[in-house]
């Protein structure tokens, strides 16, 4: 029994440095990066500390040694969603996603095959995102990371469904990350926009997926990833079969049953409990969820692959397909024969 290389789905990077964008554009409070000592900086969004790095982000050297520490063969790295830039024009979108993409790039040719990356698009801009997911697959990024949202446009919006078809038609993964919390005049304090804004935004986006018919509408072909174990979907599933059951106007333009849905979509492992990971994977199946570490910030896996290799109820197998078989089908790597 061969088992597919451990691959860490969900990771982030920043470069070590970019061109100034407030300048750039002409517009403020764009992100950069402050550098305070050797291989520490603060991100910055405008005058605004947004969160301490450490030179993992940019040094694809550091994450290689931080990969073999913690066992992990293969990571795709992916932008920091402060940088999709969807609330600003879609020229200067496209130029920033244009931008970090060749960035990414460039940390993956350091890092001995190891550093695959999804791009980002301008998402407000339907035919301009589907112009730079075509070039950066082009270019060598295996899919692309989106926001579950554009400003009020849910994942069941035309235009997204349509970007979507065009992931689907490029053979590109999608990784579905949230930003952009809701309730942020309640979520101010303590991180909340994180730990309760973030999978509340996860589930808006699977279930407007769902309700809006778009899993009905796009191939199943489209591969597709909902972050941090899909938010707070899986365990309020029941709660959602129930209301479509009975009542006709929570369906929507969804033909089935929301939990009949579940193989339309993979979900990562970022949810830091193993009981959580148990119920998650009886929900999804085991097959639909993988490896993703939100490595290298603060709120991420800190030893990567703990919780999967440590959780108790699982085989062997299961750990297997988890750690890289169900990634390697995610995208679509030749080595996705897993036992
Ligand atoms: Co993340």
């Amino acid at each position: 029994m061969s088992s597919s290389p451990v691959t860490d789905i969900h990771s982030h990077f920043l470069p070590k440095e970019w061109p100034d964008l407030a300048e750039r554009f002409g517009t403020p409070d764009w992100p950069w990066m402050r550098h305070t000592e050797a291989g520490k900086a603060m991100l910055m969004v405008g005058e605004k500390e947004f969160r301490p790095v450490y030179d993992a982000c940019w040094d694809a050297g550091r994450r290689i040694e931080e990969m073999d520490r913690d066992g992990i063969d293969r990571q795709v790295i992916s932008a920091t969603p402060i940088l999709f830039a969807y609330q600003r024009s879609a020229a200067h979108a496209a130029d920033c996603a244009r931008l970090f993409n060749d960035l990414a790039l460039g940390i993956c040719g350091k890092g001995q095959g190891r550093l695959l990356s999804l791009c980002q698009v301008p998402l407000q801009d339907t035919d301009a995102a589907c112009e730079e997911l075509s070039r950066a697959m082009r270019a060598g990024h295996v899919g692309v990371q989106i926001g579950n949202h554009v400003g009020d446009r849910n994942l069941d919006d035309e235009g997204l469904i349509t970007f979507l078809q065009h992931c689907a038609d490029e053979g590109a993964a999608v990784l579905v990350h949230p930003w952009d919390m809701l309730a942020r005049e309640r979520t101010t304090r303590y991180m909340m926009a994180w730990t309760v804004g973030m999978p509340a935004e996860t589930q808006l986006g699977v279930v407007s997926m769902i309700l809006g018919g778009a899993f009905d509408r796009l191939p199943e072909s489209l591969r597709l990833c909902f972050a941090h174990g899909g938010g707070s979907f899986a365990f309020l599933l029941g709660r959602l079969d129930n209301a479509w059951r009975r009542r006709d106007i929570v369906r929507g333009k969804s033909r089935n049953l929301p939990s009949s849905y579940l193989r339309r979509f993979y979900v990562d492992s970022a949810v830091f409990d193993p009981t959580a990971l148990r119920f998650l994977a009886d929900v999804m199946g085991e097959d639909r969820v993988m490896l993703g570490s939100d490595y290298p910030f603060p709120l991420g896996e800190e030893i990567v692959g703990e919780l999967i290799r440590t959780a108790a109820g699982f085989s062997d197998a299961a750990r297997a397909r988890m750690l890289g078989g169900n990634a390697a089908e995610f995208l679509n790597l030749a080595d996705s024969q897993v036992n």
